[in-house]
């Protein structure tokens, strides 16, 4: 018998470091739903175009390079992941040449367009926690479920501080800040589908909420809208 049932979207959007991921998994755990993270989507393009050394700031090479890659989406522990030409990329997603050049890879319109129709098609996993830029505003726009999380920037910095100690054994805080505030310029500012609070979404500023509340306050929000027929 065909699913007509409509997949539940909940759509997490806002800047790096935001507490976005964190909080999105967890929420995906708590209501049971699939995880995407729409952001390793472009990390994948950017670390095979390293990998291939293509030139990130020429969208032609970018192009180019993108039709012949085969990619393979699958779900795993009920979070979508995927290779590239066969291969998982795994931690090679979050290395250092990767989050300096995501962003500009992130603004070649094709790309975009690629990618966005990738994410939206992540709907035959069934119901699901996305997070990304342009969630609500662009990839489902319709979804009745939009967040948009926020923090200081000094906060977001120390926030991400702590994970590259964790991952890399080293870091510097104001080098981090740099980083982001460059990145977030880029996502604010490029001229498809820039960072932006999509028209109905409900702000979070987690500056100074901890993750468990942030995951209650959208869960129960869920939840509520769900038992109400969305
Ligand atoms: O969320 P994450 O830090 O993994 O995203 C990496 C980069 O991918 C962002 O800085 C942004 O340039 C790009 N991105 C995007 N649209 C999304 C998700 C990520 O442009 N929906």
């Amino acid at each position: 018998m065909p699913n007509n049932k409509r997949s539940v979207i909940v759509a997490i959007d806002g800047p790096s470091a935001s507490g976005k991921s964190t909080v999105s998994k967890r929420v995906a755990e708590d209501l049971k739903f699939v995880f995407v993270g729409s952001g390793a989507f472009y990390r994948g393009m950017t670390w095979k175009s390293v990998r291939e050394g293509v030139e990130v700031k020429n969208p032609e090479q970018v192009i180019h390079l993108m039709f012949q890659l085969k990619w393979n989406f699958y779900a795993e522990n009920r979070v979508v992941v995927f290779t590239i030409d066969g291969e998982d990329p795994g931690l090679q997603l979050r290395s250092e040449p990767v989050r300096e050049k995501v962003a500009t890879i992130a603004t070649i319109p094709e790309v975009r367009s690629f990618l966005v129709e990738r994410l939206r098609e992540t709907k035959r996993f069934g119901d699901m926690v996305m997070e990304g830029r342009d969630v609500g505003s662009v990839i489902f726009p319709d979804t009745p479920l939009k967040f948009y999380l926020d923090a200081d920037p000094q906060e977001r910095a120390r926030r991400r501080h702590k994970e590259l100690v964790q991952m890399e054994g080293e870091g510097n805080v104001s080098e981090v800040l740099d980083s982001l505030t460059r990145r977030d310029q880029i996502d604010r500012t490029r001229k498809i589908d820039p960072l932006q609070i999509s028209l109905g979404a409900k702000v979070i500023n987690t500056t100074s909420l901890g993750i468990e509340e942030v995951v209650s306050l959208i869960v129960s929000n869920v939840q509520q809208a769900i038992s109400k027929g969305l």
